[in-house]
């Protein structure tokens, strides 16, 4: 079996990442051996969009362990992603009786792993979790790190609620990650092509933690990855992780004010303000509204990188090779219909890294560089969000 490990080494714990094929079926010794104990229960929390064959695989191997094995389902939309299923996670845990030392897995893309994450989190104060990532994005990004959070909808100033991304959380490692690539087989290429958004990201800040070819080599490696060639996703998924978990184990709380794990948000405080936008596509055909996360991450990388280049924090080379590369991988860099340019800015003010109410902004500084910029001069913000108008 052709299977990689990543060694992630946090503030909050030591964990790995096993990539491979085929690698869920022995997901139940993988989370005896992290927990130091066979689980009596186990908590599935399972994505809605994930096949049956998924969900088989997991509970037979725990089944085969001596486990009772309780599955949860949820739906993975960012209006589910909410305090309402989070609350119907917790009930049914406490319905299982689950206790302290009882694992939940979370089984799906990010927004069941992070909902998971943080159900697991809260639960009698923190129960493990085990992540198994079925999308390329949660694999590279979200599964990886710790970060759990739900939405939080707040009435806005007509009254109607205002989705704010991942508002409610915790950090909460997982103790085991079980990236399988055969989930990648049934992934749609929309979805797909999502996760290569967070590699483009992690290609622009890769030489801050030490491995400054990943971008190039990303590029290099598009087709082999949209075609799924195994061995290519396999390198692709641990190269990322394994930049993740450096930057990650380096300031896993996300304190360091500068370089730390804050440049992994490059492109998003763009993302977040016009991810919630329901009427917005990636290719304007209405009937694939909403934006999905990564589309709006690439959107936001083509943003960060006009900023930076308006700003003069790096060449025009840099948002030339973000665009290329985000255009090879079937990302929109422009979108039709957003709305005014203030209504965004005033949306990016929503942003957790908003302090003293002025922005925070991690953008480029060259190739494979990333720096954090505290109040942007705003003309520059405008326009980068002019330049992704279509
Ligand atoms: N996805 C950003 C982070 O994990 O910090």
């Amino acid at each position: 079996m052709n299977e990689r490990i990543v060694n992630v080494r946090t503030s909050d714990g030591n964990y790995r990442v096993v990539v491979g094929t085929g690698v869920l079926g022995s997901i139940a010794t993988a989370t005896a051996d992290a927990l130091g104990h066979a689980p009596a229960r186990v908590f599935i929390v399972a994505d809605a969009g994930v096949p049956e064959s998924a969900h088989a695989a997991v509970i037979d191997s725990f089944a085969a362990l001596g486990a009772s094995v309780h599955v949860h389902v949820v739906r993975p939309s960012e209006r589910d992603k909410s305090i309402e299923t989070l609350e119907g996670i917790l009930a049914a845990m406490a319905r299982t009786r689950h206790e302290r030392a009882d694992p939940v897995v979370a089984l799906g893309g990010g927004i069941v792993g992070d909902t998971a994450g943080f159900a697991a989190a809260c639960y009698r104060r923190g129960v493990p979790i085990v992540q198994c990532p079925t999308t390329l994005l949660a694999m590279v990004d979200a599964s990886v790190g710790g970060k759990t959070a739900v939405n939080l909808a707040v009435p806005g100033a007509d009254g109607a609620p205002e989705l704010r991304k991942n508002f409610v959380g915790a950090f909460h490692q997982p103790i085991l990650v079980v990236a399988d690539i055969a989930m990648l087989s049934t992934l749609s290429d929309r979805h797909f092509r999502c996760g290569l958004a967070e590699c483009v990201k992690h290609g622009m800040i890769a030489a801050e933690a030490g491995d400054d070819q990943l971008g190039p080599w990303t590029a290099r490696t598009l087709d082999a990855a949209i075609a799924r060639d195994a061995a290519t996703l396999i390198e692709l998924i641990a190269r990322n992780v394994a930049l993740k978990a450096t930057i990650v184990g380096r300031d896993t709380r996300e304190t360091d004010p500068a370089g730390g794990r804050v440049l992994l948000n490059l492109g998003h405080t763009f993302a977040h303000a016009i991810e919630p936008i329901h009427h917005l596509t990636p290719d304007g055909d209405a009937a694939h509204a909403p934006l999905h996360h990564g589309e709006a991450v690439s959107l936001g990388l083509a943003a960060a990188a006009h900023c930076a280049t308006t700003l003069g924090h790096c060449d025009a080379s840099i948002e030339f090779q973000a665009l290329e590369t985000l255009v090879a991988a079937g990302l929109p860099t422009k979108v039709c219909d957003l709305p005014d340019t203030a209504w965004i800015v005033d949306a990016m003010l929503h942003d957790k890294k908003v302090s003293g109410d002025k922005l925070r902004l991690v953008l480029p500084i060259g190739p494979a560089r990333a720096r954090l910029f505290n109040d942007p001069l705003i003309d520059a913000v405008r326009g980068a969000i002019d330049s992704i108008r279509a």
